[in-house]
């Protein structure tokens, strides 16, 4: 009895604690200088992260009062798929801001010109990743040289295709769901048209993952395609 009323009470305060900072699935990706460095699903909450450069601080939405009560942020996300993915990350912390500032990700580091900047759902965030907190199923882009990009490059198409037939990609710019079209990306060696459009034939059925390029853009989102006989 006694055992059973304190692990109730115990489960009560863990309830409690955790009331808003359940983990929550959110969307990931990561765009590094060179390639992407992390595109899933991961399961984050709220918690405290350690940098090399920055320390041990509390990342989970209540850093400089921005949040009310704890939960899963745009940098939890980050360090909890760094820790699962066994990529490392660093990043300097701001008294000021109470809040990661992040200097690299993988093998991309800042220059004098170039700075990881953090999306929410395709718009940058308005506050710092740690004050971010993010929603279940929302998009988090961290995205390497944000700050020069001309495009958030944005991919959909047909995902299921005939083997053989022809099929139509499109390219748009997703920042702030604007959605204009972007000719002259690169997708499976062709170039999108000025509507943002390439049609695409795969001669044999089995799976593809599509993801467009532009030399002055952040890559974008990877398309799953199942080419089928
Ligand atoms: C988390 O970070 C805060 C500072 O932001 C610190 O006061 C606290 O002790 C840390 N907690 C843990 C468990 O490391
Ligand atoms: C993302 O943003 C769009 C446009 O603002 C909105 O319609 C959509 O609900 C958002 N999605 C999520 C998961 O927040
Ligand atoms: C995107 O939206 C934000 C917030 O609404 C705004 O501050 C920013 O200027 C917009 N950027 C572009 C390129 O439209």
């Amino acid at each position: 009895m006694r055992a059973l009323s304190l692990g109730s009470t115990l489960f009560l305060a863990a309830s409690l604690v955790f009331a808003n900072n359940f983990p929550r699935l959110v969307n990931l990706r990561i765009e590094g200088a060179t390639g992407t460095i992390y595109e899933a699903p991961i399961l984050t909450r709220g918690h405290n992260i350690t940098t090399a450069s920055g320390g041990n601080h509390h990342c989970d939405g209540t850093n400089f009062g921005a949040n009310a009560s704890p939960g899963a942020t745009c940098t939890s996300a980050l360090a909890d798929a760094a820790h699962l993915d066994r990529f490392t990350f660093d990043g300097t912390f701001f008294e000021e801001f109470d809040d990661f500032f992040i200097t690299r990700i993988g093998d991309s580091s800042e220059t004098a010109t170039q700075d990881w900047g953090v999306l929410l759902n395709f718009s940058f965030t308005p506050v710092g990743g740690c004050q971010q907190e993010v929603k279940p199923f929302q998009h988090v882009l961290w995205a390497f040289d944000a700050f020069n990009a001309e495009h958030f490059l944005k991919l959909d198409g047909p995902r299921v295709i005939h083997a053989g037939q022809a099929a139509t990609y499109t390219v748009v710019d997703g920042l702030n769901h604007t959605n204009v079209p972007v000719g002259g990306a690169t997708l499976n060696g062709q170039t999108t048209n000025a509507a943002g459009q390439v049609t695409l034939i795969f001669p044999s059925p089995g799976p593809r993952s599509l993801k467009a390029t532009k030399s002055d853009s952040i890559r974008s989102n990877r398309l799953d395609v199942l080419v089928v006989p």
